[in-house]
């Protein structure tokens, strides 16, 4: 969604910003601006074109050390320049980038124009940038303060004002910002991410405080504009993590890093074939667990789903899956003994963090796996269950999905050791089947010829059927989404037993369906529906474990190693990926960033 960069210091604002810009598209936009201070006033540029737009600008702009650009993702007001940020205040004395929502800017906006203020964009932006002025009394981090109080909703804004040109004022409430420590130079950005080739010593800043940034230094203050210390830690993140390494696609590359992934993963939480987590729960509170609730989003909240199939399975838990979206609204049932495990790869998406304040007031124990460290959800959590898929760029999430699902597999085994719901012998070669399973990723990962045969097929179709039991249909839903989001193909993900109640009716001659088919005990039922849908027309993709099945199953096979269906997510789910990946290349789009879509959705 929006991203936010800011400079100040020796070198020129407009190529840190445009490279910090850069690094900020993956998250997804639709129209981008920068704003400088040149000769006492703004330097503004916007465009509803992608950043190349503003670069072809910034080569003739005059130069400056002083400098906010942002990237857009329309949530008020249709997109247009006049919409895009920065915002500039009516006596063009304040600059304003922000991400969030503001959800009284109606009110503000007629409290302002009643004091004759003018509007110029249809964005809840442009109140702040107006209020800042209206309090503005000659010092810019209290007239933040003071604007900011009036505020309800989300923000993490950047903000420059023309009478003090050597600050950078931030603050920020449910949306990150975090500033970065240069030499002789200081940044901003709501990401790591857009500022790590210039630095990887970093201040994550917590709701309702706010900062001063200038060139040779950096004030913190709390929610009263009180001074505080100054933490800054030192971020593990490399710059060539956010680089494409000779691949033509982030999600080419980052598929490809399954492997390295679930090593990583793994080699975390296994000590010496022992699994080992750092979790603040005693023995006895997970003996006594009554029921577990996995709450994310997306695709996070299929990994989620693996985690219902695997817990169940090993401990006999009972396991409530629900989207974050959701779980916050319901006035979820949760008892004392309830455990909630809520997984996100950013760490940064609204409705799973405002799921986790709702279970937090509640008191009840929770554990949140995330991927990138120092996110909200990992600073708001304490019980940590890192990924390793080290920093995910495409919108598709592939390898942070595959982590995910690793470490609640690693979980679910943990648990059953302590509930001794499993033998130790049945323990002992689960844990080893995992230790080895990259192995069968390589292994499915080496067919790609197959799938981009396969894509060239499916590539024009109007819709694609996914269809699976058990297991295997949370794989379909999961395969469904990334075809969908990326190649804009409509797919459904049935539970193959469903189908007959409804979906059935679509299916004609040519319709492709695929079929995933890991579970062993399954098999004999989903063979019946295959039969039955290919007697309608249907021509039938099957990716399955079994050694030659016959041919009269299938139109096209994909065949995976053998593999235990507890952890068939892991191996199945690769050549599915790369299907879709594939299909959307043939049609010629931005697969790395699909239209509509962002990367961390930061608002609800
Ligand atoms: C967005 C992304 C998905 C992701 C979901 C949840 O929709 O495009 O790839 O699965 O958010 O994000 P999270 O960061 O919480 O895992």
């Amino acid at each position: 969604m929006c991203g936010i960069v800011g400079y100040i210091g020796d070198g020129i604002a407009n190529n840190v910003l445009l490279e910090g810009l850069k690094k900020l598209e993956y998250r997804g936009y639709d129209s981008c601006g920068i704003a400088t201070i040149v000769g006492g006033t703004f330097d503004v540029f916007k465009t509803t074109k992608r950043i190349d737009g503003l670069v072809q600008y910034a080569k003739k702009a005059p130069e400056s050390h002083i400098g906010l650009g942002h990237t857009r993702w329309a949530t008020h007001g249709g997109v247009n320049e006049k919409n895009a940020h920065p915002h500039i205040s009516n006596s063009k004395k304040i600059a304003v980038v922000h991400n969030g929502i503001i959800e009284n800017y109606i009110t503000l906006r007629e409290m302002l124009k009643s004091k004759g203020f003018t509007f110029m964009s249809d964005t809840d932006t442009e109140v702040i940038s107006n209020l800042i002025e209206y309090y503005y009394k000659g010092n810019l981090l209290e007239a933040t303060k003071k604007a900011v109080d009036m505020v309800e909703g989300s923000y993490a804004l950047g903000i420059m004002c023309i009478d003090e040109p050597n600050e950078i004022v931030v603050t920020k409430r449910n949306s990150p910002l975090i500033v970065g420590l240069g030499d002789g130079e200081n940044f901003i950005a709501s990401d790591f991410s857009a500022i790590l080739k210039y630095t990887n010593r970093i201040s994550v800043l917590e709701n309702d405080e706010f900062a001063v940034i200038e060139k040779n230094g950096m004030a913190f203050f709390d929610k009263n504009a009180e001074p505080r210390g100054n933490e800054i830690k030192i971020i593990g993140a490399k710059e060539n993590d956010v680089e494409k390494n000779g691949y033509d696609h982030f999600m080419l590359k980052e598929i490809n890093e399954s492997t390295i992934t679930i090593k990583n993963t793994l080699s975390e939480y296994l000590k010496d074939d022992k699994i080992k987590f750092d979790l603040k729960l005693t023995n006895e509170e997970l003996k006594n667990i009554n029921q577990i609730h996995i709450v994310a989003c997306g695709t996070a909240m299929h990994a989620g789903l693996n985690g219902k199939n695997i817990i169940e399975k090993l401990t006999r838990i009972p396991v409530n899956v629900e989207v974050a979206s959701e779980f916050r609204y319901k006035n979820p049932i949760l008892k004392e003994n309830d455990l909630v495990i809520f997984i996100s790869q950013s760490g940064e998406t609204a409705d799973t963090i405002a799921s986790i304040e709702l279970v937090k007031e509640k008191n009840i124990k929770f554990i949140s796996i995330v991927n990138v460290k120092e996110s909200t959800i990992d600073r708001m959590s304490e019980n940590i269950l890192y990924t390793r898929a080290g920093a995910e760029i495409a919108v598709a999430s592939t390898k942070a999905y595959v982590a995910q699902v690793c470490v609640i597999d690693l979980f679910a085994i943990y648990l059953a050791q302590i509930l001794k719901t499993v033998s130790d012998k049945v323990l002992k070669s689960l844990i080893l089947e995992l230790k080895n399973i990259h192995e069968k990723v390589q292994a499915a990962l080496e067919d790609d010829k197959k799938y981009i045969e396969y894509a060239k097929k499916i590539k024009d179709d109007k819709s694609v059927f996914f269809l699976g039991r058990g297991i295997d249909y949370y794989i379909a839903l999961e395969a469904s989404l990334k075809l969908k989001e990326i190649s804009y193909i409509h797919s459904e993900a049935t539970q193959f037993g469903e189908l007959k109640h409804g979906p059935i009716a679509l299916i004609e001659e040519g319709t492709n369906s695929i079929v995933v088919s890991t579970d062993k005990r399954l098999r004999s039922k989903v063979y019946s529906n295959i039969k039955e849908i290919k007697a309608r027309g249907a021509n039938v993709l099957l990716i399955t474990n079994e050694k030659s099945p016959q041919p009269e199953f299938y139109d096209d096979i994909i065949e995976l190693p053998e593999v235990n269906e507890l952890f068939s997510p892991i191996v199945a789910i690769v050549p599915l990926q790369l299907v879709a990946y594939h299909v959307t290349i043939l049609k010629g789009l931005d697969v790395d960033k699909p239209r509509n879509l962002a990367k961390s959705v930061t608002v609800e």
